[in-house]
């Protein structure tokens, strides 16, 4: 048997996330408080209180269920399950469609969940990339040769962990062309569905394309909500039975306190307040990075992100990704994604979804271990 895989990006964040001055690492916005969440809808205190503290239903409540379908078209309450976050989604489902052995495409860079699911549970993996010198758009030759007879499932991430990329029409038909081609599934991941930054309209799902996709959300990134621990696959009913099986395995129900503040989020009265909430951070919080590495031209350059709380940062320093984001650490206090933990050394991943003070002084630290950096190493 191969190595545990565990999964880097993971582990930085819960060894620091909680203990720096300055978490840039984080992929949503910055959190709602509970108060936030209820503002409109003070009377939902009382029906809080009246909760019995017990299990919630299994495959998720069904007003939630129904809210969740909602949000994509011909879905229904059948073809959801409420999951403890889009990790949990992901992780079911892979072992749902795939046993040791068989072969998935992935694309990269991407979050490493998957690719190390793929890893631990034996699976061969092929790769296509989304190129930096092409603005992220995906390198279509290179998906032709990751995906074979063989294949077995495409895993995308639409809009895309670490860039922020969104697939254009044209590529989602490629992709989806692809797994035609082999009956290959596609599990798409879309948590940053919601959070736009360069244009109002929602990114289409794959889900509803053709049939053998599993579209996965999640109320932790264009929700600002990570805290309920509420995400969801969509899918055919019979695949949802067979996650759901899983899931009565691995964690039978997120909590029924998460299911109903989850059903009051997507509801339609309070989903446009939160989805704009998320907005005003992406669309503020971004011009201050941007101004932040206009002025570090010589060491920084990135591809403005469409989509997500998040940019992929191109760096020009003599010293690896895994090193600099652990000298940030012990040295700034502050946290940031390396990009080896997404496969691409030389980069590194920030947050921008931030109060405005809190991301200046981050960014501020950040700036001051480079200019050490290059005092002593010069660039490359
Ligand atoms: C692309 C992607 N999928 C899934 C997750 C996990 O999200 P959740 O909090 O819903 O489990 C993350 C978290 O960063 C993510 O970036």
């Amino acid at each position: 048997m191969n190595e545990f895989q565990p999964f880097e990006h993971e582990v930085m964040a819960s060894q620091n996330e909680k203990e720096v001055d300055y978490n840039l690492s984080e992929s949503g916005v910055h959190p709602l408080l509970l108060r936030e969440l209820l503002t409109d809808s003070p009377e939902y205190i009382e029906t809080l209180l009246a909760t019995e503290i017990d299990y919630a239903h299994a495959n998720g409540n069904p007003e939630l269920r129904e809210n969740i379908a909602a949000l994509y078209s011909g879905c229904t309450s059948s073809n959801v399950l409420v999951t403890v976050g889009a990790i949990e989604a992901n992780y079911n489902s892979i072992h749902t469609l795939l046993q040791p052995g068989d072969e998935l495409a992935i694309m990269l860079p991407n979050y490493m969940q998957i690719w190390g699911i793929a890893k631990n549970h034996g699976l061969k993996i092929n790769i296509f990339h989304l190129c930096e010198d092409n603005g992220w758009q995906v390198n279509l030759d290179e998906l032709m040769q990751a995906v074979t007879p063989k294949t077995k499932l495409i895993a995308v991430c639409n809009p895309n962990n670490p860039t922020g990329y969104i697939l254009t029409h044209e590529e989602m038909n490629a992709i989806i062309n692809a797994a035609e081609g082999v009956g290959a599934w596609i599990l798409a991941d879309e948590v940053y569905t919601g959070a736009e930054r360069i244009k109002d309209e929602e990114t289409p799902s794959f889900y509803g394309k053709y049939d053998k996709v599993i579209a996965v959300g999640s109320m932790s990134k264009a929700y600002g909500l990570p805290g309920l621990r509420v995400g969801w696959a969509v899918a055919s009913p019979d695949t949802i039975d067979k996650i759901w099986r899983r899931h009565e395995y691995t964690t039978l129900s997120t909590s029924i306190f998460s299911n109903k503040l989850a059903a009051l989020a997507l509801s339609v009265n309070v989903r446009p307040r939160i989805i704009q909430r998320t907005r005003n951070y992406i669309r503020k919080g971004f011009p201050l990075l941007q101004q932040w590495i206009d002025h570090q031209k010589d060491t920084f350059r990135l591809v403005p992100p469409q989509a997500a709380a998040i940019a992929f940062v191109h760096y020009q320093l003599d010293v690896n990704s895994t090193e600099l984001a652990n000298k940030l650490i012990q040295e700034k206090s502050v946290l940031i994604v390396p990009g080896d933990h997404f496969g691409m050394d030389k980069f590194i991943r920030i947050s921008y979804g931030l109060p405005q003070n809190y991301l200046t002084e981050g960014l501020k630290r950040i700036q001051q271990l480079v200019t050490e950096i290059r005092d002593k190493h010069g660039n490359m």
